[in-house]
């Protein structure tokens, strides 16, 4: 796509270690280019199994102005379509989410299947051709129960390496069997970039999440003490202690626990780690005791930590022994942005009987709305004169840095070579 010269400078010629120029975060030029770029040929994450269990269950997710529809079919298998009627264009399914037999557009009928297929259309005439007239399909891929989208043709291909990955990590916590406990969509007043930037560091959680850091460690999301830091505080020394007797734990038990790190070194980048809890800490809840008496999977045992799950560019997700909590970024304007968050039980939890909602959602719910808060003021501070790009702390933010590294990496690539990230496979 055609872009300004100053913007082709700035991608060029960005300043690493420090954060982005304003117009990245304010201009409906780059959120233009966004929505091509980076959310029009990378995988994006969705949406999970538990979200539409039976088959025809579909969700819609809004991708810019694209919405897609996603459809589980009578063998089990999720595809995606975009949600637009092949005879005069009309919203299909005009539902976040609901139940259908076939794909029915109620404006003249025309009817689809569950692969895309055109079964029926009325009064076109003997020379019409069905079948040039299915549904265009969207590539779905999902990775242990995480349903990841791509819109492009030809989709990065690593996404087999980050199921391969990841899928060990995931796999026991056995999202097929869990359902939906509660889903919340919050709408950040700030450009993606901000809301993305602000889940990749943990620098601001001691100052403004007072829930979270109570199950959580601070130190666990790319804080990398130097040794000074460590020879002062007894609070590091102890962290570090334990992520190592407890991954050692965790693996005897079956459950891998290393960090994999592979956040801008990849088209599709993303990162994991089995986190420790705090104290005895079970769950991300205000006691940090499991918030569901039925564990998930197999587990016999409910301090496993937390598992992290973070993917470029869109998505970040924290598996406990009882319950799960999935995220998704979704640009909705240059300073809007969908984040939508979704808890999962085990599919047999009865509410009030095995868990409390309020209990289950209460430190991400308010740590959603702590951050949004941040978001909003860092969006605001972006679009003052006096906004000027600034550093980066190497201890406490590296993976900031690594998604703007990820982010001006993919523009990059793609200005100089439009179809640059097929070739780097
Ligand atoms: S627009 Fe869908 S049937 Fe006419
Ligand atoms: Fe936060």
């Amino acid at each position: 796509m055609d872009i300004s010269e100053t913007l082709r400078h700035r991608i060029l010629n960005r300043r690493a270690g420090m954060s982005l120029d304003a117009e990245f975060y304010n201009t409906s030029e780059v959120h233009a280019l966004d929505l091509d770029v980076i959310f029009g040929r990378h995988w994006i994450y969705a949406a999970c199994d538990p979200e539409l269990p039976e088959p025809g269950d579909c969700v819609t997710v809004e991708v810019g102005s694209n919405s897609i529809l996603l459809l589980r079919g009578e063998d089990m298998e999720v595809r995606g379509f975009h949600n637009v009627c092949r005879h005069r264009g009309a919203r299909l399914i005009d539902a976040r989410s609901t139940t259908i037999g076939n794909i029915v557009c109620r404006y003249h009928g025309w009817t689809y299947d569950e692969t895309g297929k055109l079964l029926f259309a009325e009064h076109m005439g003997a020379g019409f051709d069905k079948s040039c007239h299915g549904l265009k399909p969207v590539h779905v891929r999902s990775v242990s129960g995480l349903l990841f989208i791509c819109l492009d043709e030809a989709p990065p291909a690593d996404i087999e390496y980050l199921a391969q990955t990841l899928t060990p990590y995931i796999a026991p916590h056995d999202l097929a069997n869990c359902k939906v406990a509660h889903v919340s969509e919050l709408v950040e007043e700030g450009n993606w970039k901000l809301a993305m930037e602000n889940n990749r560091e943990c620098y601001h959680c001691d100052g403004n999440h007072p829930q979270l850091t109570v199950p959580l460690s601070e130190f666990g999301f790319g804080f990398s003490p130097d040794e000074l830091d460590q020879r002062r505080s007894k609070d590091i020394r102890t962290y570090l202690e334990t992520i190592e007797s407890e991954h050692a734990r965790w693996e005897a038990l079956g459950l891998p626990s290393a960090e994999v790190e592979e956040l801008s070194s990849r088209v599709t980048g993303f990162r994991t780690m089995r986190l420790p809890l705090m104290g005895a800490g079970e769950s991300h809840t205000l006691d940090t005791r499991a918030a569901s008496g039925k564990l998930l999977g197999a587990f016999n045992e409910s301090r496993l930590g937390g598992l992290s799950v973070w993917t470029q560019p869109n998505s970040w997700h924290h598996f406990m022994s009882d319950h799960i909590v999935t995220f998704s970024a979704l640009p909705l304007a240059p300073d809007k942005t969908l984040v939508r968050t979704v808890w999962l039980v085990h599919k047999d939890a009865v509410e009030g009987q095995d868990y409390k909602l309020d209990n289950l959602i209460n430190v991400w719910m308010m740590t959603n709305q702590q951050d949004a808060d941040l978001v909003r003021l860092a969006q605001l501070g972006t679009q003052e004169a006096a906004y000027e790009p600034g550093p980066y702390s190497g201890y406490t933010e590296p993976h900031v840095e690594k998604f703007c590294e990820w982010y001006i990496g993919r523009l990059a690539s793609t200005l100089l070579e439009p179809r640059a990230h097929i070739a780097a496979e």
